[in-house]
C-alpha cells in the first residue's frame, strides 16, 4: 500500500473497520498554560519530538466501541479513552491507572462494537503507542517508534472467537501439571532452608491446603543464577524430600543478570561461549541487578537459550519442580540500558519487549528437556504476544492497597483475553503493609485466579494467614478451601483452554457481549461459563453489589435463585466471597479431607448440577506429564435437562 491510500475491512458483507482519512488532530493547547510551564520550567516549551522512524496506523473509532485487551496494563478493563505505551517497565511504585506501561507488552487488542467484534494484533517489538480515543474520540492509533506495519485484523461474532483466532496463530496457555492450580506461598524471603519447611508445616497445621512454596533470591550464593547458599541452604535436595512427604513443590527464582565474577561458572561459561549482550565498541555490556554489577544473556541467540536451558539441570538435581523468571524486562539499577546494546536480533530498543519472551522460552525448553516429560512451568514478570506458549504470568510489585486488589482483576481480566491465561497478582499484595482485611480479601478476590500466591517484600508486615487472629486465619482457610474444592473444574477449564485458547477466568464482557453494562466491570468476572465471583474489594463491608447478566443464577452458599439482568445485593461478610452459579452448570468439585492437590482422587470428585439446561465435559489425565498429547486421558461428556443429567463417555485412555 501507498502512504496515501486507505483501507476499508469488510467481514461476512459489513464493513467493519477503516483507516482514519484525514491526519490526526492533536488537543489544541492551552496557550497562556504553555506560557506559565515555559516561565516555571525556565525554558522555552518545546515542539513534541520527531519520530522520524515511527510507523502508525490510524483507524476510526465507532461511537459505542469498547476496547480490551494489552495485557497488564493499568486502569480500566475497557481501554476506550485511554493511551498506553509497550515498553516492558520495572516501576516499583504503586502503579496507579495514569501509568502508561507495566511489565509486559502485549500488542493485542479487541475492539467491541455494537455491530462488530475484531481483534489487532500489531506485531512489532520496538516501543509502541496505543491510543484508543484518547487524543480525539474520532480515532485511535498505534504508533511503533521504528520497524515493520505487520498487523493482523481478526474478526469474529463474538470476544471467543477473536481470541480463539489470536491464540491460534500465537499460541495457547498449556495444561499446566495440576499442582500448579494450587495455593502457592512466598515472601522475599524465607531466609533458610528450615524456615521453608516450618511454613509447610504451619499450613498442615492450620489445616490451610498449600500446594507450593516460592524461594526468592536468598537461597542462592551471593545472588549467583544457578548457585545455592550453602549455609542458609545446605541441603536444598533434602528440603524438597521433605516438603514432597508433606505434598509440597519448590519453585525457584532465576533472575537474568549473571554476576560479572572471575570464579563464578555461568560468567565464565558465558563469556567463552560469548553468551552476554554487548556494547557497541564490542565489549561485555554491564549494569548491576541484585548480584551487583552483572552482565546481560543474549536469550535471542539459540545457543545461549540451550546454553541458559540445560542449567535447569542444576534446579532439577535439587528437587525443584517450576521456575520463578524475574527482573526480565530486563530491569537494571544502573539506568535503564541503552537503545544501542547489541543482542544477535537486533539492538536493545528492538529487542528490550522480547528479552523476557526469550529468557522463558530458554527456561521452558530446558525443563521440557530435563524434568522427565513433566510439563514445565515457568513463571514471568516480562512477556511479549505468545509467551503465554512457555510460561504464566503475576503482574509484579503491586501493593497492599485496597486499589490494588481491583486492580488485580482488571489486570488478570485483560491478561486472560490477551491469552495469558495463566496469571494472577501477588495476594496480599507485594509493597507495604497488608492488614488482616485486606490479606482476607485479597485471596478472596484471587479465590479463581489461575495463578494463587501469597507474596510480599522484604521489609514489609510479614503476611502468611498465621501472622494475624483466628478470625483471618479461619476465612483465609475457608477460601482457600473453596479454591481447592473447584480445582476439578479449573483444570478442565485449563484444558480447554490449551485446546481453543478460551481463558479460564474471563470478564463478564466475553461471556455477554452484547450486554453493555458489564463493558467495564472488572469487580466481578467469570470462572468458565458457569461460576461468576464478586468479590468484595473495599474495607468494612458486609455486602456488595453484583450485577448479574441475563438468565437464571444460584447463590452458591444458599442455594437461593435470582433472575438476571439486573443488580442484587449480596451479603458478604468478611469470610464469604460472593458466588453465583448460571442454571444449566454442571461443575466437577473435589470434596473431603484435602491438604494439596495430592489428595485430590478421582473418587473424591463429584459433580455439581444447577437446574438448567446444560453441557461440560469434564477431563482427567496422569495431572503430571505430556502423555494425555498422545490420548492418555479420559474425557465425559455430562449433559444436563432440567435436573436430569446424562453421562457419555468421549475418550477412555487411561
Ligand atoms: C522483584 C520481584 C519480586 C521479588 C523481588 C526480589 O521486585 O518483582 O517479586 O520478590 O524482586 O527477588
Amino acid at each position: 500500500m501507498k502512504d496515501n491510500e486507505k483501507l476499508d475491512i469488510y467481514y461476512k458483507g459489513k464493513l467493519v473497520l477503516s483507516d482514519y482519512e484525514k491526519a490526526r488532530k492533536k488537543g489544541e493547547k492551552n496557550p497562556y498554560e504553555d506560557l506559565a510551564i515555559a516561565e516555571l520550567e525556565g525554558h522555552t516549551v518545546g515542539k513534541d519530538e520527531e519520530k522520524t522512524d515511527s510507523v502508525t496506523i490510524i483507524k476510526k473509532l465507532g461511537k459505542d466501541d469498547a476496547i480490551y485487551d494489552l495485557g497488564d496494563k493499568p486502569g480500566c478493563l475497557n481501554k476506550r479513552g485511554y493511551s498506553y505505551v509497550n515498553w516492558n517497565t520495572d516501576d516499583p511504585a504503586p502503579h496507579v491507572d495514569s501509568f502508561k506501561s507495566l511489565y509486559k507488552s502485549i500488542p493485542f487488542f479487541i475492539v467491541l462494537g455494537d455491530e462488530y467484534c475484531y481483534g489487532i494484533f500489531a506485531d512489532n517489538t520496538y516501543k509502541t503507542t496505543f491510543d484508543f480515543g484518547y487524543e480525539n474520540t474520532d480515532y485511535y492509533f498505534v504508533e511503533h517508534e521504528k520497524g515493520e506495519l505487520d498487523y493482523y485484523f481478526m474478526p469474529g461474532n463474538d470476544m471467543a472467537e477473536v481470541v480463539g483466532l489470536y491464540t491460534s496463530l500465537t499460541g495457547t496457555t498449556p495444561l499446566y501439571q495440576r499442582w500448579i492450580y494450587g495455593s502457592h506461598q512466598s515472601r522475599w524471603g524465607y531466609y533458610t532452608q528450615d524456615e521453608v519447611l516450618d511454613i509447610a508445616d504451619k499450613f498442615r497445621e492450620l489445616d490451610i491446603p498449600c500446594d507450593v512454596i516460592h524461594m526468592d533470591i536468598d537461597y542462592m550464593n551471593g545472588y549467583r543464577v544457578f548457585t545455592f547458599d550453602d549455609k542458609k541452604f545446605p541441603d536444598v535436595k533434602g528440603l524438597s524430600e521433605k516438603l514432597a512427604d508433606r505434598g509440597v513443590k519448590l519453585i525457584s527464582i532465576i533472575d537474568p543478570g549473571v554476576k560479572k565474577d572471575e570464579d563464578y561458572f555461568m560468567y565464565k561459561e558465558g563469556m567463552e561461549m560469548d553468551a552476554f549482550a554487548h556494547d557497541t565498541d564490542g565489549s561485555v555490556y554491564e549494569n548491576a541487578v541484585w548480584p551487583g554489577t552483572s552482565v546481560f544473556p543474549d536469550f535471542t541467540k539459540q545457543s545461549v537459550r540451550s546454553w541458559w536451558g540445560d542449567k535447569t539441570k542444576i534446579l532439577l538435581e535439587h528437587g525443584i519442580s517450576g521456575i520463578w523468571n524475574d527482573m526480565n524486562e530486563p530491569a537494571s539499577f544502573n539506568g535503564p540500558l541503552p537503545d544501542d546494546v547489541q543482542f544477535e536480533y537486533g539492538a536493545h530498543e528492538k529487542v528490550h519487549n522480547i528479552y523476557g519472551h526469550f529468557m522463558a522460552k530458554a527456561t521452558y525448553e530446558g525443563l521440557a528437556k530435563n524434568d522427565g516429560g513433566k510439563r514445565p512451568f515457568v513463571l514471568t514478570r516480562a512477556a511479549y504476544a505468545g509467551s503465554q506458549k512457555y510460561c504464566g504470568g503475576w503482574t509484579g510489585d503491586n501493593h497492599s492497597i485496597w486499589a490494588h486488589i481491583a486492580l488485580s482483576l482488571e489486570q488478570v481480566c485483560n491478561l486472560s483475553v490477551s491469552g495469558l491465561a495463566m496469571c494472577g497478582s501477588d495476594i496480599g499484595g507485594f509493597g507495604s503493609d497488608t492488614t488482616p482485611e485486606l490479606l482476607v480479601r485479597f485471596y478472596e478476590a484471587a479465590v479463581f485466579v489461575p495463578f494463587f500466591r501469597n507474596h510480599s517484600a522484604m521489609g514489609t508486615r510479614r503476611q502468611e494467614p498465621w501472622q494475624f487472629d483466628e478470625t483471618t486465619i479461619d476465612a483465609v482457610r475457608k477460601t482457600v478451601k473453596l479454591r481447592y474444592r473447584f480445582i476439578p473444574y479449573i483444570y478442565d477449564l485449563a484444558h480447554e483452554c490449551e485446546k481453543t485458547g478460551a481463558p479460564i477466568v474471563r470478564p463478564l464482557v466475553y461471556e455477554y457481549p452484547a450486554d453493555k453494562h458489564v463493558r467495564n466491570i472488572s469487580d466481578e468476572y467469570m470462572l468458565g461459563s458457569f461460576v461468576l465471583v464478586a468479590p468484595v474489594i473495599a474495607p468494612g463491608k458486609e455486602a456488595r453489589e453484583v450485577y448479574l447478566p441475563d438468565g437464571d443464577r444460584y447463590d452458591y452458599y444458599t442455594g437461593e435463585k435470582y433472575s438476571g439482568g439486573r443488580y442484587i445485593l449480596a451479603d458478604a461478610p468478611l469470610d464469604k466471597v460472593p458466588v453465583f452459579i448460571k442454571a444449566g452448570a454442571i461443575i466437577p468439585v473435589a470434596d473431603g479431607e484435602i491438604r494439596s492437590t495430592e489428595d485430590i482422587t478421582e473418587d473424591k470428585i463429584s459433580i455439581l448440577t444447577y437446574p438448567g439446561k446444560g453441557s461440560f465435559v469434564h477431563y482427567q489425565d496422569d495431572n503430571e506429564t505430556f502423555a494425555y498429547r498422545n490420548g492418555a486421558y479420559n474425557a465425559v461428556e455430562y449433559t444436563l435437562d432440567g435436573e436430569t443429567l446424562e453421562k457419555r463417555v468421549l475418550h477412555k485412555g487411561l
